[in-house]
């Protein structure tokens, strides 16, 4: 127990640590090109906030959230999505005020009990965006150009955009009544929970994950064809536009959704890379849930996408990533008096900004080199006593084993034109 992390979460550590910063350093450039600001939430919020949300009848309410009650008896949750905290942080905040839309991304983790899998974890982390403030179809078509731009910018091929319309309350309204219609005749062949799923939020059959329940839903009437005509001139829009951007999407008349809030455009995009958990990417629009957590009617739209699952689909798909960086300096100092001019000469690489270290545990001069090519040295620096005494190090260029001896105040200088000078911004 003492030394393993609870089930469905792990470490990252180098050198997929490295990845992660490449992904997350991607991500921010996007964001900020696409002129997002970044939100952090807390890791917790209220209980009621999630039930409201995402909705009671939902998975993710039901059967997944982390719910704890604090010393004070409040009901806490370990956040399982972030578009309700976001949702929040715009009412506490007064984001309303602000000139709108408000554009906001977030990377973090969140928290759900889920069997784990691959692809699939308890603690998992999101890059998600949400627009807050604007109907306009042509947020819908930025939000999911985002997300393709990035996609594409990492090399990321083979991924489908689905994308579907749920419509408003008005035309879900008559929509419900069909579905269940439909749904009484296929009773017998439902799962446990869809049983009761028909009877409180039928709905959610469509997104039932039972192979059963899909062969039902595959069958059941398209909520596309029971749109009123305001969302359905918005959905039409959406597609000109993305048509218009050249980006390739399939309509999936099946595509509901797992959370409650969502109304008009909804889409995900898969990868055929992944197998079983195949969705990178989700989201939509969310006209009503401002007004669900207090606010005035203000719409809304955003995604969120898996970072364990998009680095999957990178590497299955061959995508070359970074990994662990090497060091630019081994610094072998020699003999304790030669202990002192190093630490100052590995402060002044540092202050250069050269990555550089130095041995720590007293080993000798051949333990010291193997440690340097351990770590992918490009350079190592002796500096010995005889070196020392002479105001010298000597300088050894590791892929050609040439070595060069210079004066100890001229070796950072030294270095840095041996590598072009250019060392920062890694
Ligand atoms: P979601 O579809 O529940 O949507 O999650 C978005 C993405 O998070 C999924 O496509 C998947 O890549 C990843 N994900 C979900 N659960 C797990 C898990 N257990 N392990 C690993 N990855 C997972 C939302 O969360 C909405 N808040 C998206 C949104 C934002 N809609 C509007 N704005």
């Amino acid at each position: 127990m003492l030394t393993t992390a609870p089930r469905g979460t792990r470490d990252i550590l180098s050198p997929e640590v490295e990845k992660w910063q490449y992904l997350e350093e991607k991500i921010r450039q996007h964001c900020h090109r696409y002129a997002y600001s970044e939100i952090r939430t807390p890791i917790f919020e209220h209980t009621e906030l999630f039930q409201r949300s995402v909705g009671e009848t939902t998975d993710i309410v039901q059967k997944e959230m982390y719910t704890f009650q604090d010393r004070g008896d409040r009901w806490l949750t370990l956040r399982p999505e972030a578009t309700a905290s976001t949702v929040r942080a715009y009412l506490e905040n007064k984001l309303y005020a602000q000139p709108q839309p408000v554009k906001l991304y977030y990377i973090g983790p969140m928290f759900r009990y889920d069997r784990p899998q691959a692809g699939r974890y308890r603690q998992f982390y999101q890059f998600g965006i949400e627009v807050i403030g604007s109907q306009d179809p042509a947020v819908d078509a930025e939000v999911i150009l985002l997300a393709v731009h990035l996609f594409a910018d990492l090399g990321l091929r083979d991924l489908e955009v689905q994308l579907n319309s749920i419509g408003c309350p008005q035309c879900r309204r008559a929509y419900r009544q069909e579905l269940r219609s439909y749904l009484q005749g296929h009773l017998e062949e439902l799962c446990s929970d869809c049983r009761t799923r028909y009877e409180q939020n039928p709905l959610r059959v469509l997104d039932c994950k039972e192979e059963r329940c899909r062969k039902v839903a595959g069958e059941a009437p398209a909520l596309s064809s029971y749109l009123c005509q305001e969302c359905r001139e918005h959905f039409e829009l959406v597609q000109g536009y993305l048509q218009s951007l050249d980006v390739k999407y399939q309509l999936n008349p099946n595509l509901v959704r797992g959370l409650d809030y969502y109304t008009k455009t909804v889409f995900e995009i898969v990868s055929r890379e992944l197998g079983a958990q195949a969705a990178i990417c989700g989201g939509g629009r969310y006209d009503g849930l401002v007004e669900e957590c207090g606010g005035q009617p203000t719409p809304g739209i955003g995604f969120a996408l898996g970072m364990e699952r998009l680095l999957m689909a990178l590497e299955k798909g061959g995508s070359k990533l970074p990994g662990r960086a090497p060091l630019d300096v081994f610094l072998v100092a020699l003999g304790s008096r030669a202990q002192g001019a190093a630490l100052k000469l590995l402060y002044q690489m540092r202050q250069q900004n050269l990555r550089a270290d130095k041995d720590y545990l007293g080993r000798s001069l051949k333990a010291q080199m193997k440690y340097a090519d351990k770590k992918e040295a490009r350079y190592v620096v002796i500096l010995g006593e005889d070196e020392l005494e002479r105001n010298v190090v000597l300088i050894r260029e590791m892929a050609t084993g040439e070595q060069e001896e210079v004066p100890l105040e001229e070796a950072v200088e030294k270095i840095l034109a041996e590598l072009g000078g250019v060392t920062d911004g890694r």
